[in-house]
């Protein structure tokens, strides 16, 4: 038993560690990380569970975060209204299982006037797509307010215990992957309702995004590892879109979130949904040009914007060096596809 041993060390030796930060756990991530990619890239990838996306996107340009998954909108405002640098690499999912999500006795949008909502950030993230859902349901914005509480695992563990630690009331808010999953197999009188999806208000929208400092480009070695994992990711992300593979998706979604079988068939759904799942249009992470101009017009429909009346959101969301979107990292991952990740077992 000498022997593998030895090969073991030689292995941990020379596998960097790569600073992770991410709202959820992902159906790709789980892959990636149940399966050995990160590992077959030399990646030691330390997961950080963020707590709200002030603090994450804080995180990515202080470089305590190698990279973050965080939704496109964020990136959108904190380039364009405060002047932070942050690139794009590509784009990860259309909108994760997006939801609003309500306690059980709220079953109507309309029983939600007067009422306040928890959100991430009044001003980032979803909750211009929740106005959006709130307006086309006939509710002014005097109508409803937000209390800002922090990312989905918060919210969602207030709205099933139906308060906030300080007491006060919990009546609905935007609910991802695999949330929304985890309220569909609660008892009936604690499930969450589903009051609209998202993908029915607006359709496609680009969301999640790997989101890195600008300046984490300037340097080889850090861009070698960002490669490297956006490799495995992508490796991860066509084994989970590959029907093949569904029943090692599914049981690499299990053990990564620690749910039962019947749960993990329904996030493998969720994830693999062609409309809110984790699928980019080419399948190569672009961004939906589509989607991200639908999340700028609800941004601009609720006056999320500070930009000068003649500021030029097409060249801004035009990718190249030095801009929102770069796909100099996405393009060199994809080439450093390591193919026999694909017909992995598990
Ligand atoms: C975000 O999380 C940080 C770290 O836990 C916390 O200090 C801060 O108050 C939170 N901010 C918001 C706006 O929730
Ligand atoms: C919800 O409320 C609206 C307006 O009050 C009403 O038009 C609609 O029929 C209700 N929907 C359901 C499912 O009860
Ligand atoms: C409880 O916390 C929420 C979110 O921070 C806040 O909006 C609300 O005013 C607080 N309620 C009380 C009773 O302190
Ligand atoms: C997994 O879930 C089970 C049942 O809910 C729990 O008892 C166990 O502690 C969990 N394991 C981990 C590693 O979180
Ligand atoms: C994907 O989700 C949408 C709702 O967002 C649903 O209408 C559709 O049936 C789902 N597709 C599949 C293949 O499950
Ligand atoms: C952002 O990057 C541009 C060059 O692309 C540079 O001129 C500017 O100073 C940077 N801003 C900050 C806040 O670092």
């Amino acid at each position: 038993m000498l022997l593998p041993l030895v090969l073991y060390a030689a292995a941990v030796s020379s596998t960097d560690i790569f600073n992770y930060g991410a709202f959820t756990q992902t159906a790709t991530y789980s892959i990636a990380n149940q399966l050995g990619f990160f590992a077959a890239y030399d990646l030691d990838v330390v997961y950080h569970q963020v707590p709200n996306s002030t603090a994450a996107y804080a995180s990515v340009l202080s470089g305590e975060y190698d990279l973050l998954t965080g939704t496109i909108d964020n990136a959108v405002n904190l380039r364009f209204n405060s002047g932070k640098n942050l690139t794009v690499l590509g784009q990860f999912d259309q909108g994760p299982d997006l939801v609003l999500a309500s306690i059980p006795t709220i079953s109507n949008i309309s029983q939600l006037v007067g009422k306040p909502l928890i959100v991430d950030s009044p001003v980032s993230g979803y909750a211009y797509l929740l106005r959006k859902i709130l307006s086309s349901s006939g509710l002014a914005s005097s109508e409803y307010f937000f209390q800002t509480v922090g990312g989905t695992n918060l919210r969602y563990a207030d709205l099933i215990s139906e308060g906030l630690p300080n007491g006060s009331a919990v009546y609905a808010t935007i609910v991802t992957y695999p949330f929304t999953a985890y309220g569909e197999v609660l008892p009936v009188h604690q499930q969450p309702n589903i009051l609209a999806r998202v993908s029915s208000f607006e359709n496609p929208v680009s969301s999640s995004a790997f989101t890195i400092a600008q300046s984490a480009l300037d340097d080889y070695g850090q861009s070698d590892l960002l490669v490297r994992f956006i490799s495995a990711m992508y490796a991860a992300n066509l084994y989970l879109n590959h029907p093949r593979n569904r029943e090692c998706s599914t049981k690499a979604i299990q053990i990564q979130l620690n749910i039962t079988t019947p749960t993990a068939a329904l996030e493998y759904l969720a994830a693999t949904n062609l409309t809110s799942g984790e699928v980019s249009p080419d399948k190569k992470f672009t961004v939906s040009q589509v989607g991200l101009k639908n999340i700028i017009a609800v941004r601009e429909e609720f006056g999320g914007f500070s930009v000068p009346s003649d500021f030029d959101f097409v060249a801004a969301t035009a990718p190249g060096p030095g801009k929102l979107i770069d796909y100099s990292v996405r393009d060199k991952a994809v080439s450093g596809l390591k193919r026999e990740l694909l017909s992995a077992g598990c």
